[in-house]
């Protein structure tokens, strides 16, 4: 498991590759490896927007966390920034709205198996310098973990990130641990307990409680037994103070300008510093796999020995 340098002529090429190649650069993502590009693939569309975000740290009292875009609604969420000062926000919308897309149009080429099978999720601006982030336990991210979103279960959809060092001189510094085909039987069922199968009437209630859209009001709703554990493995990770001292990792160092894609819900990582990056999430349907028994959800079957979903 580890990194897969690819140079930037490869992106560049990715309309003349065959699938072959597009199916093995996505195995290697499903099986814990982390693509990158030393040289992004992407660029902001002006280098006044990147300094306009590069700005943005300044006025940190407008910047309470990750600022987030959301491309289904075209709304910044989760923070309040420049609520008085619209001609910014309006800004930042478009910056981001512009990256979403083409981080979108690039994956879509270069990961063509997943084209189509995916959601697009959030894009998040990540302004803060990591080092020495005051945030709860479960919140801090230079904790190894894997992902989990408390308010988006994902029922089995794959969490795939492509994240970008924007900084114009200094490295996104992170640590990887081993994947989750071999972190799950470490712990699980001896201190975390496995999943259990739902039942048939289990199922159709939480699809009937999403089809009412009382799903979105409540997640707990919406969380399969596999959104469940999953959460549970992230806080499990997060508040043992062994593996976290102890547990198998690589230190790696992303370079300025370089970008990154990896299955955060496969791979435990953890951000220790590293000051603005942009980052796009992707929820991959799990038919979409091209070595679907390294996903999570087949190796917590095959530690349960049944079907969950
Ligand atoms: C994370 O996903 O845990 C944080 C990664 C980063 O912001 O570099
Ligand atoms: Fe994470």
């Amino acid at each position: 498991m580890g990194l897969v340098t690819l140079p930037l002529e490869i992106a560049r090429e990715t309309t003349r590759k065959s699938t072959e190649q597009a199916r093995l650069w996505c195995k290697q993502l499903e099986e814990g490896n982390i693509l990158l590009f030393p040289q992004a693939p992407i660029a902001l569309e002006t280098a006044e927007d990147l300094q306009f975000l590069l700005g943005l740290e300044q006025s940190r009292s407008v910047l309470h966390k990750n600022l987030a875009y959301q491309s289904a609604t075209d709304r910044i969420v989760g923070a309040n920034l420049c609520s008085a000062n619209s001609a910014a926000h309006a800004r930042l919308r478009g910056i981001l709205r512009s990256y979403s897309q083409q981080v979108t149009e690039f994956l879509t080429k270069f990961l063509t198996p997943y084209q189509s099978h995916w959601q697009v999720d959030y894009t998040s601006f990540r302004a803060i310098e990591e080092q020495g982030r005051h945030l709860p336990l479960r919140k801090r991210n230079d904790l190894l973990h894997i992902d989990a979103f408390p308010t988006r279960p994902t029922q089995g959809a794959r969490i795939l990130r492509f994240f970008q060092n924007i900084h114009p001189t200094r490295p996104r510094e992170w640590i990887i641990g081993e994947p989750f085909r071999a972190l799950a039987p470490q712990f699980a069922p001896t201190h975390i307990a496995l999943p259990r199968p739902e039942s048939a009437w289990m199922q159709r209630s939480r699809n009937a409680a999403c089809r009412s859209g009382m799903g979105k009001a409540i997640p707990a709703l919406q969380r399969s037994s596999y959104d469940r554990f999953m959460l549970r493995f992230h806080n499990f990770l997060k508040e043992n103070s062994v593996y976290q001292s102890q547990g198998a990792r690589t230190a790696i160092s992303f370079p300025p300008g370089s970008s990154w894609m990896i299955y955060t819900d496969t791979v435990p990582h953890a951000v220790l510093s590293g000051q603005y990056a942009l980052e796009q999430t992707f929820l991959v349907a799990p038919q979409a796999m091209v070595a679907p028994e390294h996903s999570p959800l087949a190796v917590l079957e095959s530690l349960v020995g049944q079907r969950l979903l």
